[in-house]
């Protein structure tokens, strides 16, 4: 089943039911080496996947504060997991991710059932995120029984991703929870190699190649996208941070623009709306079959890490 939360639509199936992991692995054509995010609803389930026994000493504190502020929300804890967790859910790891959404459909899916949800991004592997009910339609159709709708995401990119199982928390995968925001109550985070669990697996969000739209995309600094002559790319799509970055683009061209289709992620250069917009543009752009998106990249801050990050593994 196909629900919403606040970062990307996701495919849920018990975690406790190795035959509802199966059919998730199967519909989205994922190898089962990339392990999946557990969904619970309430904090007391936390114990029920997790094995907090087993965790380092020096990150419990910090544990505890990130969950206490930034839970419910945008941000995957991968902890030391628990024996009833089956390996399929982990790809055979001795850890596990864990979320608690901050959306009210999904929280009251999720207590519906035994209270643990295993539940990937609901597209297929390595094509872009679903934002939409819509582009969960789109992209999976028959391979999903039922599809919740409950409007677009707000946040629009998935969450972030950080391992607290090697002492030094550091983060997998950018995403809808800011680095500032977890740095501001634990200090400094290490940005992951993408290596969790020893260096033994790399987090397979971290592939390359990930995330990517059917057009070839390729991505650019403010300086040269603005190099980029529409007549040259005639036929292509130009998605551009802010306004500021297509007025000075647009300066001196007069009507050459129009060999090209323009989008603006954020009028104002806002990363929180950009992210919130991201997925939904490029699933838009990518109907209209351009010859290649040329993608300017956000300020390396806030949410900008992550657009900066989906936009790069979606390079071809
Ligand atoms: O926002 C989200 O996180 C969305 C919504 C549906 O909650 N879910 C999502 O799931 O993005 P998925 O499967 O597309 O991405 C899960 C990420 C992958 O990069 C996976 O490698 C990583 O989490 N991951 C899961 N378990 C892990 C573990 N034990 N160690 C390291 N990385 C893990
Ligand atoms: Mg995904």
């Amino acid at each position: 089943m196909a629900f919403p939360t606040e970062t990307v639509y996701g495919l849920g199936g018990d975690v406790f039911n190795p035959a509802a992991l199966a059919k998730i692995f199967e519909a989205k054509g994922r190898p089962r080496f990339d392990p999946l995010i557990v969904h619970i609803a309430e904090l007391g389930m936390l114990e029920k996947v997790a094995d907090l026994s087993l965790l380092d000493t020096v990150v419990r504190k910090p544990l505890s504060l990130l969950m206490e502020n930034l839970w419910p929300g945008p941000l995957t804890l991968v902890l030391p997991k628990q024996k009833a967790i089956p390996d399929l859910a982990t790809s055979g790891l001795p850890s596990v991710a864990v979320r608690l959404p901050a959306h009210d459909t999904a929280r009251r899916l999720i207590a519906l059932s035994t209270g643990a949800v295993a539940a990937p991004s609901a597209n297929p592997f390595g094509y872009l995120s679903p934002t939409r009910a819509e582009h969960v339609a789109q992209m999976l159709g028959e391979k999903v029984d039922l599809i919740l709708d409950g409007g677009p995401s707000r946040v629009g990119v998935e969450s972030t991703v950080l391992n607290l199982c090697d002492g030094q928390p550091a983060i997998l995968r950018p995403g809808g929870t800011p680095k500032e925001a977890i740095e501001a109550l634990i200090g400094q985070v290490a940005i992951g190699s993408g290596l969790a669990n020893n260096g033994a697996m790399p987090s397979p969000g971290l592939l390359k190649n990930h995330y990517a739209p059917r057009s070839p995309l390729t991505v650019h600094d403010g300086e040269s996208i603005r190099s980029l002559s529409p007549l040259k790319e005639s036929g292509a799509a130009f998605l551009f941070f802010d306004t500021a970055s297509r007025s000075a683009w647009q300066d001196g061209r007069g009507d050459e623009v129009e060999a090209v289709t323009t989008v603006i992620l954020s009028g104002t250069g806002d990363t929180v709306e950009a992210a919130a917009r991201l997925f939904q543009t490029l699933h838009e752009l990518d109907r209209l079959n351009p010859k290649r998106i040329h993608a300017q990249l956000a300020p390396e801050q806030g949410l900008g890490l992550a657009i900066n990050d989906r936009l790069r593994r979606a390079q071809s």
